[in-house]
């Protein structure tokens, strides 16, 4: 599918840059927003640790800076035993973006290994509807 081609190299390319010096652990993360844009991201760590940023995020904050509000997919890459999945925080960031069929791949560098529904990762998030807003 050619979507998902373009979204997996968008993420490649970003984990290319990733700023992962302590792990060692270079991410990519691509979304492709609801207008069809796709938007990467990569980890940039820190010497004061808890300071870094994952992939996801980075990506996110390039779909919001562009003007776009809807998560449809997202694709995150890196070399690891198991599919790789976002962390706590990060679902939690994505809920708040993400349609209700969002999709999220997980891929290594030879290609997508799972592919499920990101509801199915954060079933019942804490969101805009808890505060009285939607
Ligand atoms: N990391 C991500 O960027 N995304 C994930 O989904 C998992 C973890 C980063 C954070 C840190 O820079 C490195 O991977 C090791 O945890």
């Amino acid at each position: 599918m050619k979507t998902l081609d373009d979204l997996f190299e968008a993420a490649a390319a970003a984990r290319q840059k990733a700023y992962a010096p302590y792990s060692g652990f270079a991410v990519g993360a691509a979304i492709r927003a609801a207008s069809g844009a796709i938007f990467s991201g990569t980890n940039v760590e820190n010497a004061a640790y808890p300071v870094g940023t994952c992939a996801e995020a980075d990506a996110l904050a390039a779909m919001i800076a562009a003007g776009e509000r809807q998560i449809a997919e997202i694709l995150v890459l890196a070399e690891s035993p198991e599919p790789v999945m976002p962390c706590g925080a990060c679902r939690q960031r994505i809920a708040e973006f993400a349609l209700p069929d969002a999709k999220l791949h997980s891929a290594d560098p030879t290609g997508v290994r799972e592919s499920i529904a990101f509801a199915n990762l954060l079933p019942r998030p804490f969101g805009p509807r808890n505060l009285g807003l939607e």
